[in-house]
């Protein structure tokens, strides 16, 4: 089963066509990076993609639901971690976590565990007393992806997760990431390419709001004759390459 199909997927901002016409199968379990350069497209297809904004045109379906028809069983099924932080900033970390599953419906009781549980899972035990606005980066990000798997989703988006964040954070929410695998269905963004090469199963590349190529890190390698993945990203964000050969 698809976790996500989008077909033709459009949105503008006036003349502005941030996605133009996006094809996307994502299977469910699967781990799929979405690389492209800064205006690419990335963070509007996950807009669309979780309900958060309405499609100009195309159609798209988390486990073959409309998002615009079914919204709210799309937002029972995923969650999504922003690019722009979603933590109650004068909430401490214990206190966010238990808001949230608040939120979600859990009673108090439950709520308690649900944190406890995330504190452990996400190793916050040092930082559960702390307003989040004191928390590092990594901190920081580790209890927005947090927070977003209170609701136990079965596909998790998340934008950027590493944005900005040292070698030893980064490698602590790559073990994190790698921890869902197979466990839940998860698109991803980042500029990281070996970020990309390690965690995903499949990587889409946008171009200018379109999907110009798909596959596994060796597949897109071998399409863009390069050398390695960061030339293959070069290249097919140049339009360097035909994007048919790439079409898996
Ligand atoms: N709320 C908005 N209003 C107007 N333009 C937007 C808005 N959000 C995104 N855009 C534009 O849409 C394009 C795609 O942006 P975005 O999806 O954020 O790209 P990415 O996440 O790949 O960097 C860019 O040109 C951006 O300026
Ligand atoms: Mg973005």
């Amino acid at each position: 089963m698809n976790a996500i199909y989008a077909e033709n997927l459009v949105k503008k901002y006036g003349k502005n066509v941030a996605v133009n016409g996006l094809d996307l199968a994502v299977k469910e379990g699967e781990l799929f990076s979405l690389l492209g350069v800064n205006g690419a497209g990335k963070s509007t297809t996950i807009k669309m993609l979780s309900a958060l904004i309405r499609p100009d045109g195309g159609t798209a379906e988390i486990f073959g639901k409309d998002v615009v028809k079914n919204t709210a069983e799309v937002k029972a099924a995923m969650n999504v971690s922003p690019q722009e932080s979603a933590v109650a900033a004068n909430l401490t970390v214990w206190e966010n976590l238990t808001f949230i599953a608040q939120i979600y419906g859990f009673s108090k009781a439950q709520a308690k565990g649900k944190a406890e549980k995330a504190v452990e899972w996400f190793s916050l035990e040092e930082v559960a007393g702390k307003r989040a606005k004191t928390l590092s980066g990594g901190y920081a990000r580790r209890l927005s992806i947090a927070m977003a798997l209170v609701s136990e989703p079965k596909l998790l988006f998340l934008d950027e997760p590493t944005l900005g964040l040292d070698v030893i954070s980064r490698s602590a929410l790559w073990k994190i990431i790698q921890g869902l695998k197979g466990k839940i269905t998860v698109l991803l963004t980042t500029h990281y390419m070996e970020e990309a090469e390690a965690l995903s199963d499949r990587i889409g590349i946008m171009v200018k709001g379109r999907m110009a190529a798909t596959g596994t890190r060796d597949e897109l390698v071998s399409a863009a004759s390069a050398k390695d993945f960061t030339e293959a990203f070069i290249n097919i964000s140049n339009g360097d390459f035909s994007a048919k050969k790439a079409a898996f």
